[in-house]
């Protein structure tokens, strides 16, 4: 029997933007520290390291979050984190209802089994204005993600509420994003105060704020906005 103290990680999104800034960092941690971080995937990663350990499972398959769970038991994980930055878009989804059944459920049934597995912090990449009642799909169904995970008994919970991320991007092109990075440096200085949340902020600074918060002690519900980030973040 492993007498470790519960510390993994379990880890989606490794091969997004954000996902992807932070993998190296948390790894590094992994090593200083001796946790690991068991990423879900959909396909292999290029990186390698000692501290990483893909779990590969198609999590839009029916059995995906089965399977995911299978592995997990059989690695016999220690799980005490979730991080989360999984999702897609509504053009890439093809419909409001997939665009929810991956922004919300397939988040919150990653919370479920990590939550089954022992976890007790959930760090989970969501948006400004993330509210269950708003007309906009997008931050309605973040918001709706948000509530569910909040009911699901972790001791402790960061949500983080960035604005548009600003950042380089190795999947198919997203036209209206790259105007809307190209119009951000224009328009952030006219955000001040209050506003300065619903500002672009490097995916670089999200990265970081989520390695720095990961494993973070105490306990509640926190949503962490843009100027939270770039504190976390140094
Ligand atoms: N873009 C913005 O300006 C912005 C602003 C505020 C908040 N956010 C939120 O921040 C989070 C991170 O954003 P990001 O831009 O870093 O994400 P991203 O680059 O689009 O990466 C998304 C990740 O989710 C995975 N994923 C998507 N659909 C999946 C599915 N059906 N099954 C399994 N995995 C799936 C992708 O895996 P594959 O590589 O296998 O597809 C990838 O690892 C997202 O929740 C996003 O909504 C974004």
């Amino acid at each position: 029997m492993d007498d470790r103290q519960a510390r993994d990680v379990l880890y989606a999104g490794a091969s997004g933007l954000v996902g992807g800034l932070a993998l190296p960092a948390l790894l590094e941690r992994a090593a200083a520290e001796g946790f690991r971080v068991y990423a879900v995937v959909r396909r292999p990663l290029a990186l390698k390291h000692p501290s990483l350990h893909p779990i590969q499972a198609d999590l839009g398959a029916a059995d995906g979050l089965a399977d995911a769970a299978q592995q997990l038991r059989a690695a016999d994980v220690q799980l005490q984190v979730l991080v989360c930055a999984l999702g897609t878009t509504l053009r890439q989804a093809g419909s409001a209802a997939a665009f929810a059944a991956i922004d919300r459920d397939l988040v919150v049934a990653l919370a479920q089994l990590a939550r089954a597995q022992g976890a007790t912090q959930a760090l989970v990449v969501s948006s400004v204005g993330a509210q269950a009642g708003s007309r906009n799909l997008y931050l309605r169904v973040k918001g709706e993600m948000e509530a569910q995970i909040s009911a699901l008994g972790f001791t402790r919970v960061d949500f983080l509420h960035p604005g548009l991320l600003l950042g380089q991007r190795n999947g198919p092109p997203r036209p209206g994003e790259g105007i809307a990075q190209a119009l951000a440096p224009l328009f952030n200085p006219l955000l001040i105060g209050p506003l300065r949340r619903y500002g672009a902020i490097s995916a670089r600074s999200v990265a970081a704020a989520v390695v720095a918060l990961c494993g973070e002690p105490g306990s509640g519900i926190s949503r962490i906005s843009n100027r939270q980030i770039q504190a976390l973040a140094g």
